[in-house]
């Protein structure tokens, strides 16, 4: 690794918990864990007083004497199913956007293991507290985290409480407007983590950039003798490999590999096992190429059409945010059955299942933090923010090598701050992860007469560029759609990274008018954005919004959306519309 030094300095800061308080760490399906999934009882804090002292609902207090009463409490109230967004549980939560306390109490046995609580997701803010003491505080909805709690434990029942606020904030990561709907809560899955003394923090196995048969890396060691020896074993292809750690605990993984490339027609995982003292870890890794030359995407040293499709982390059926491996299942079924090898998961990181599920089925992921739109570049602590993003975006899914692209944001207002911050965090993001690309959507086009020209500056921070445009919807058609000329400032390849117009399923007539939401109107559509893709040569990949009707606060039409946005190529019950069989046969033509 080049900048291995830099590197470390990076690591350090981000991990050290000076700067922030937990970090998390990596394959939790593959350590030693105590779910606390389930029922957890729950209070509804609507003015969100509880982290107060003075309501003591964080203290979890119970009357003491005759004269002493509370009126907050745990006990016979509601409770919610975690994980699971609260406003899909309870009719009163449909549209909440505050706080609601969270209780789970669990029996421990104590032992000289470490102990640690581990959250997939919660969103938006959390703070958690241990048997009355608070242990920490998470901000953003879409990234697991971490606090250690092996000094705070109890022998025999603990309870820990867990705030969980969904407000919009001006300064938040999205802020306060959103085309989605703000699902609130414990979102995913919550576990104790059981760890020896000295254990494997976190580690990044993949194939060095640019090379077919050499693995590079690091593994991570956390704990009081760092300078441990670890092994990595790749029993399939007879790689055993042993090095010793440093004393900061980063032992540099360097290694010539004979390996099965992954890839979407042939998604070969291989079983990696790490180990080091008392610590033994495993999980399915695969191993590929992805890089950039001119306006080629390259996979395995190939050139490849992103045959993509959009789709927001949301069960259409249950209404819900979606977490489990079933929920992944479905979405990426349909986007199998698209002609797919390519998803955007928008506009967020996606829950885990999601990600390792891509790794079996062969799909390429975009996958991105939530810099959207209306972000306040300008200030400073927004950077922090979005920079911890990154981290813990890039910290939990760089083993997971069906993601190619990193998005840093997506459509965000051109300006100097803009570019400025977009280009630290894309430095910082080669910088933790340098395998992988860097891209960004955006929407500000140059039209003039039928010339579409691109050439907004935040482009020269990325390797790939990513338009957001919905000419035929949004924007008329400047001219006929396959006379259009397309000009990039930069060569550099393209994605079209959304593009659809809605359509409420059933809803059929004439394709002359977008106001009456037919299927015909979306179809026509999209038959003008096929015939312009293919008079773009420097256009390598496509991804049209959306794969499915979703929820959104800001789509109220009374007859055609009804809180849906209905740009889906399926309704939210997977009926297709016929724009759907538009975009299959453009990517069925190119097998
Ligand atoms: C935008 C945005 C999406 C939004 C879509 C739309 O480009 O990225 O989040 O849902 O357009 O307007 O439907």
């Amino acid at each position: 690794m080049k900048n291995w030094f830099g590197f470390i300095l990076i690591y350090n800061l981000f991990f050290s918990g000076n700067l922030w308080s937990q970090t998390s760490m990596i394959n939790i399906p593959g350590r030693h864990t105590i779910s606390l999934n389930g029922e957890w009882k729950v209070i509804i804090d609507q003015n969100d007083v509880g982290i107060s002292d003075w309501t003591a609902i964080w203290k979890d207090k119970v009357p003491k004497s005759t004269a002493d009463f509370v009126e907050y409490s745990f006990e016979n109230g509601p409770v919610l199913k975690v994980p699971g967004d609260f406003n899909s549980q309870l009719p009163e939560l449909n549209l909440y956007e505050s706080t609601v306390w969270y209780k789970k109490s669990f029996d421990y046995h104590k032992s000289d293991k470490r102990l640690f609580i581990h959250f997939g997701a919660v969103n938006y803010m959390c703070d958690v507290v241990l048997n009355g003491e608070k242990i920490g505080h998470h901000e953003g909805g879409f990234t697991p985290f971490q606090f250690e709690i092996t000094g705070k434990v109890k022998e025999g029942t603990n309870a820990v409480l867990v705030r969980a606020n969904s407000q919009r904030l001006k300064n938040g990561v999205p802020a306060l407007g959103f085309d989605w709907f703000n699902y609130g809560g414990i979102t995913r899955d919550v576990n104790l983590v059981e760890t020896p003394a000295v254990f494997i923090e976190d580690y990044f196995i993949q194939l060095q950039k640019g090379s077919n048969n050499q693995i590079q890396g690091w593994v991570k060691i956390d704990g009081a003798n760092k300078a441990q020896q670890v092994r990595v074993q790749i029993p399939e292809a007879k790689i055993d490999y042993k090095v010793s750690a440093n004393e900061t605990g980063f032992a540099n993984i360097q290694l010539p590999a004979k390996l099965a490339l992954w890839s979407p027609e042939q998604p070969k995982l291989y079983n990696v096992i790490i180990s080091s003292g008392a610590d033994t870890i495993s999980e399915s890794i695969g191993f590929r190429n992805i890089e950039v030359k001119g306006t080629d995407i390259l996979v395995n040293g190939k050139p490849v059409f992103l045959k993509g499709v959009n789709f927001h982390e949301e069960a259409p059926q249950r209404r819900a945010r979606a977490y489990s491996e079933a929920d992944a299942f479905q979405m990426l079924t349909w986007a199998k059955e698209l002609g797919c090898n390519f998803v955007r998961m928008a506009h967020y990181p996606h829950n885990e299942n999601e990600v390792r599920l891509a790794d079996k089925m062969g799909l390429m992921i975009w996958e991105e933090i939530p810099v959207y739109q209306g972000i306040a570049f300008s200030d400073t602590a927004m950077q922090a923010k979005m920079n911890w993003m990154v981290k813990e975006m890039v910290q939990r899914d760089k083993n997971r090598c069906a993601v190619i692209i990193w998005s840093m944001s997506n459509e965000t207002s051109p300006g100097k701050d803009r570019d400025a911050n977009i280009a630290k965090m894309a430095d910082l993001t080669r910088a933790l992860d340098p395998t992988r690309l860097v891209s960004s959507a955006f929407n500000q086009i140059k039209f003039e007469g039928s010339t579409a020209t691109i050439n907004d500056t935040l482009s020269k921070a990325l390797d790939v560029i990513a338009v957001n445009e919905y000419l035929g919807w949004y924007r008329p058609w400047p001219s006929t759609p396959g006379t259009m000329t397309w000009v990039s400032d930069f060569n550099k390849p393209l994605i079209m990274s959304e593009f659809g117009a809605e359509a409420l399923y059933g809803n059929h007539g004439l394709a002359d008018s977008a106001s009456a939401w037919r299927e015909e109107y979306q179809e026509q559509v999209y038959k003008d954005q096929v015939a312009m893709f293919k008079t773009i040569p420097f256009l390598k990949g496509t991804c049209p919004w959306i794969l499915v009707d979703f929820r959104s606060p800001v789509r109220m039409h009374p007859v055609y959306q009804n809180g849906y946005n209905r740009k889906g190529l399926l309704n939210e019950n997977g009926k297709k519309k016929k724009a759907w069989f538009v975009m299959k046969n453009f990517y069925d033509e190119m097998n």
